[in-house]
C-alpha cells in the first residue's frame, strides 16, 4: 500500500499542481479531497499551461485515475467547462480517466450569488474570498440541506431545490436584493450539465481509492489552498470553509490514517497570500514588487494580484506540525534570483516577547512582528539548472539553513514552473 499526500504549507498557491503533475507521472491515481473551484492548480509541459481549478492534477497523464472524492464541492458549470477543455485539447481520452463521487456537494448558481453578495456587504471587513461559492456550499452541508452529485441525476431534483430555495430566495430578495432564483429555469440548466457528467458518475469513491491502496497501487493524495487557510487552524477567520490539512484528506476521501505513508509540504521559497487576514511578513516595499513580479504573482482563479513577502519559518514550523508533513518541496527558489539580500523570518516579537509559536489567536499573529536572518543574494538565473550540486553556493546555502531551521528534509527544489524544471535532492516516487 502506498498514499502520499501533497499540501500546501502557506496560504495556497506554493506549486501543489506542478508537483503532482510530476508525480503522477509515477502515480495510478489522483485523488482531490477537499475544496472546489477556489483552487487554480497550474500545470506545464514543455512550455505548455494548463489551469485546473477542480479536475485533480494527474489528469495529463492517460494511465493515471483521477478522483474527485465526496470531500469536495463541485461546481457542475465550471466542471463541464473544465472536462470540455481537456477534451477539446485530447487530454481527456477516455472517461475512465476520471471518477466523480455521487456523495460530493454541488455548488449551484445561488451559492456564487450568495458568497458575493455577502462579500460585498462586509465592505472593509470582507474575506476576499474567490467568489466561488464554498462557504455557502459547505455551510449547507454542514446544515444537511445539500444537493449532492447524485441528487442532479434523481427525479426528485425539482423538489429538493424548491425546499431549499424557500431560505435561498428570502436571503437573495430580501438580505441582497437580488432576483429570486426560478425551480424550473434551474433544473433545464442543471440537466444539460448531468447530461455531461453522467459518464463520470461513481457511487463510491472511497471504495475504489481503498481497492487501489489495497492491491499495492500508488496513490497520490491533493490537497487545495494551503495549511494557513484551514478552517480549524487557519488564521481564522480569513479561511476558506473546508479543512486544508493532511488529516482533512482521511475524512474527505474515506479512507484511514495509516494509509499515507508521506506527507509532502509544497512549501513557496518566499510567500504569499490572495484575500484578506494577516500576513505577518508582508512586504510594502520594492522588495514585495520584485517578488510579485519576479514570481509573476497573480492568482490562477481570480486574477487578483498576491500580496508578497518572505519566507515566514515560524508558520512553516507549525504547518509542519499540524500536517506531520515528512518533507518539502521548496518552489519558486528561482523568483529569488537578482536581490542583494534575501531574509527568513525565524521568530516573531510579540508585546515585547520573543516567540517561536505560531500565534494562533489572530489578533496576536496580527501585532506579531517578524524578526529576520539576512542571507547573501544571488545574481545568476538558476532555472536552467538540472542537478541541486550546480546550484550557486548562495542558493544551496539558503536551502540547508531552511532544511536545518525545519529539521524535515528537503527532498525537491523547484527552479521554474516546467515539469522538468524540478532538482530533486532525494527519490520522491514511492
Ligand atoms: P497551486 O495552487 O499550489 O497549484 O499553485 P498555482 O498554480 O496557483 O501557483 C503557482 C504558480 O507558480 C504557477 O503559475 C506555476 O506555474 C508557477 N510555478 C510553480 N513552480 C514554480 C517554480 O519553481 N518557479 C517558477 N518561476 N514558477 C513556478
Ligand atoms: P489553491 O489550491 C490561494 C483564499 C481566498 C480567500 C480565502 C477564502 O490554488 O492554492 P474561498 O473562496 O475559499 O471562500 O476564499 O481563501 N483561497 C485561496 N488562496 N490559493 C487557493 O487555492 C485558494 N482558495 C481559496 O483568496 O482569502
Ligand atoms: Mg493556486
Amino acid at each position: 500500500m502506498s498514499g502520499t499526500l501533497v499540501v500546501g504549507s502557506q496560504w495556497g498557491d506554493e506549486g501543489k499542481g506542478k508537483v503532482i503533475d510530476l508525480l503522477a507521472q509515477n502515480a495510478d491515481m489522483v485523488v482531490r479531497y477537499q475544496g472546489g473551484a477556489n483552487a487554480g492548480h497550474t500545470l506545464v509541459v514543455d512550455g505548455k499551461k494548463t489551469v485546473l481549478h477542480l479536475i485533480p492534477s494527474g489528469i495529463l497523464n492517460p494511465k493515471t485515475k483521477c478522483v474527485i472524492t465526496p470531500g469536495v464541492v463541485v461546481d457542475p458549470e465550471k466542471l463541464c467547462q473544465e472536462i470540455q477543455g481537456i477534451e477539446d485539447s485530447g487530454v481527456l481520452q477516455k472517461a475512465e480517466q476520471l471518477l466523480i463521487s455521487d456523495q460530493a456537494v454541488v455548488i449551484l448558481p445561488y451559492h456564487k450569488a450568495i458568497d458575493m453578495a455577502r462579500e460585498e456587504r462586509l465592505a472593509g471587513k470582507k474575506i476576499g474570498t474567490t467568489g466561488r461559492g464554498i462557504g455557502p456550499a459547505y455551510e449547507d452541508k454542514a446544515s444537511r440541506k445539500a444537493v449532492l452529485m447524485r441528487d442532479l441525476f434523481d427525479s426528485n431534483l425539482a423538489e429538493k431545490l424548491a425546499a431549499n430555495l424557500v431560505e435561498k430566495n428570502h436571503i437573495l430578495t430580501e438580505l441582497y436584493k437580488q432576483e429570486a432564483v426560478k425551480v424550473k429555469e434551474l433544473v433545464e440548466q442543471i440537466k444539460v450539465w448531468a447530461e455531461k457528467l453522467s459518464a463520470f458518475r461513481c457511487k463510491d469513491t472511497s471504495l475504489v481509492v481503498h481497492k487501489a491502496l489495497e492491491s499495492g497501487k500508488k496513490v497520490l493524495f491533493e490537497g487545495a489552498q494551503g495549511s494557513l487557510l484551514d478552517i480549524t487552524h487557519g488564521t481564522y477567520p480569513y479561511v476558506t470553509s473546508s479543512s486544508t490539512i493532511a488529516g482533512s484528506c482521511c475524512v474527505g476521501t474515506g479512507i484511514g490514517p495509516k494509509e499515507i505513508k508521506k506527507v509532502i509540504g509544497i512549501t513557496k521559497a518566499y510567500t504569499t497570500r490572495v484575500g484578506e487576514g494577516p500576513f505577518p511578513t508582508e512586504l510594502f516595499d520594492e522588495d514585495g514588487k520584485k517578488l510579485q513580479t519576479q514570481g509573476h504573482e497573480f492568482g490562477a482563479t481570480t486574477g487578483r494580484t498576491r500580496r508578497c513577502g518572505w519566507l515566514d519559518l515560524v508558520a512553516l514550523k507549525y504547518a509542519i506540525r499540524i500536517n506531520g508533513m515528512t518533507e518539502i518541496a521548496l518552489m519558486k527558489i528561482d523568483c529569488l534570483s537578482g536581490f542583494d539580500e534575501i531574509k527568513v523570518c525565524t521568530a516573531y516579537e510579540l508585546d515585547g516577547k520573543t516567540t517561536e509559536d505560531f500565534p494562533v489567536v489572530m489578533d496576536d499573529l496580527s501585532r506579531a512582528k517578524p524578526i529576520y536572518k539576512s542571507f547573501k543574494g544571488w545574481s545568476q538565473d538558476i532555472s536552467k539548472i538540472k542537478v541541486v550540486t550546480e546550484l550557486p553556493k548562495e542558493v544551496s546555502d539558503y536551502i540547508s539553513y531552511i532544511g536545518h531551521e525545519l529539521a524535515t528534509p528537503i527532498s525537491m527544489v523547484s527552479v521554474g514552473p516546467d515539469r522538468d524544471q524540478s532538482l530533486f535532492l532525494k527519490d520522491l516516487s514511492h
